[in-house]
């Protein structure tokens, strides 16, 4: 294997572990985390005393109405804001600042600077950093918009993309940093329905192939069943775990199937219960649910 790509791959020990239960420590400890804005006229709670663990290799989903925190809590776990209360560990240390062993992916795509080629826009975060000189710079970058299929696109610019071609370079940019975890703040939300549904696929792919740590946002009730493990649940503003949820079994292939469709009524009724209370006895009967609040 080459070996500028071994600190990304999964082994099967790895695996073996995590069938074997959750023996190791996680990778990523989201402790008791209240986030707060403070504005010159008032202080805005984001989430209150959020917790939960992931696990090498999870494709990891926090699921939410809008303004529940989803993007405030992956700010503070990509290091951009701290807690009030609470903390965050990556690899069992508490995460302070920013780090290349976190990379996010927004949104927006024109995160790409135009001026700069495909190849140069996914070269240029890894000599930045100094994690590479440039010449295995540009080795790795080729191989990583090889797994995105966009070798042929390396010395275009990104304005002649489309924007599938965008979502593409900037997942090839995040991974050949090889982070710890990789972070997505709603990836695909502006694209449109057919090409978010191949950039789902592609994604679930190349994490077949690659076996990196996701911690995926999401509105969206589908997408969090297609793309996630497992997922995360939370509560209207300001942002509470409600559920976890094991989502394991269902992919591209389910949508449409009626224990597809049951799943996501029952994640809708988790999260929007009407009348604010508990959920039902019946509803925590759903036997993915591994824990209720
Ligand atoms: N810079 C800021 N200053 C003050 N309040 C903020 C700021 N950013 C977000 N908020 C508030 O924090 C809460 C959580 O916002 P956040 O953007 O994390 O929600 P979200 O779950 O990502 O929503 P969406 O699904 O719409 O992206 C909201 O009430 C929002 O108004
Ligand atoms: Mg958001």
């Amino acid at each position: 294997m080459n070996a500028v790509l071994q600190g990304h791959t999964a082994s099967d020990s790895l695996i073996a572990d995590k069938v074997n239960q959750r023996t190791a420590e996680p990778l990523l400890q989201v402790q008791g985390v209240s986030l707060e804005y403070r504005t010159p006229e008032r202080v805005v709670r984001a989430t209150h005393q959020v917790s939960f663990e992931i696990d090498p290799a999870d494709r990891f989903v926090l699921l939410g109405p809008s303004g529940c925190g989803k993007s405030t809590l992956l700010k503070a776990v990509a290091g951009f804001i701290q807690p009030s209360e609470g903390q965050i560990r990556l690899a069992g240390v508490q995460i302070k600042e920013p780090g290349p062993d976190r990379i996010v992916v927004f949104q927006e795509f024109d995160q790409l600077p135009p001026w700069k080629t495909v190849i140069q826009n996914v070269i240029f975060p890894l000599v930045a950093s100094r994690t590479l000189k440039r010449r295995e710079a540009e080795e790795r970058a080729r191989y990583y918009l090889d797994k995105v299929g966009l070798s042929a696109f390396a010395d275009a610019y990104p304005h002649t993309l489309s924007g599938g071609m965008k979502a593409r370079v900037a997942i090839a940019r995040a991974l050949a940093m090889q982070p710890k975890i990789l972070l997505m703040d709603e990836p695909f939300a502006a694209l449109d329905a057919l090409t978010r549904r191949k950039m789902q696929e592609e994604l679930l792919a190349l994490w077949d192939e690659v076996r990196f740590t996701l911690l995926f946002v999401t509105h969206s009730i589908e997408e969090a069943l297609v793309v996630g493990n497992r997922i995360l649940l939370l509560s209207p503003h300001p942002g509470r775990v409600r559920a976890e949820i094991n989502s394991h079994q269902y992919d591209l292939n389910s949508l449409g199937g009626v224990g597809f469709q049951t799943a996501a009524q029952r994640i809708h009724r988790l999260l929007f219960d009407e009348a604010g209370t508990e959920p039902t006895d019946r509803e925590l009967s759903f036997q993915d649910v591994r824990i209720a609040y």
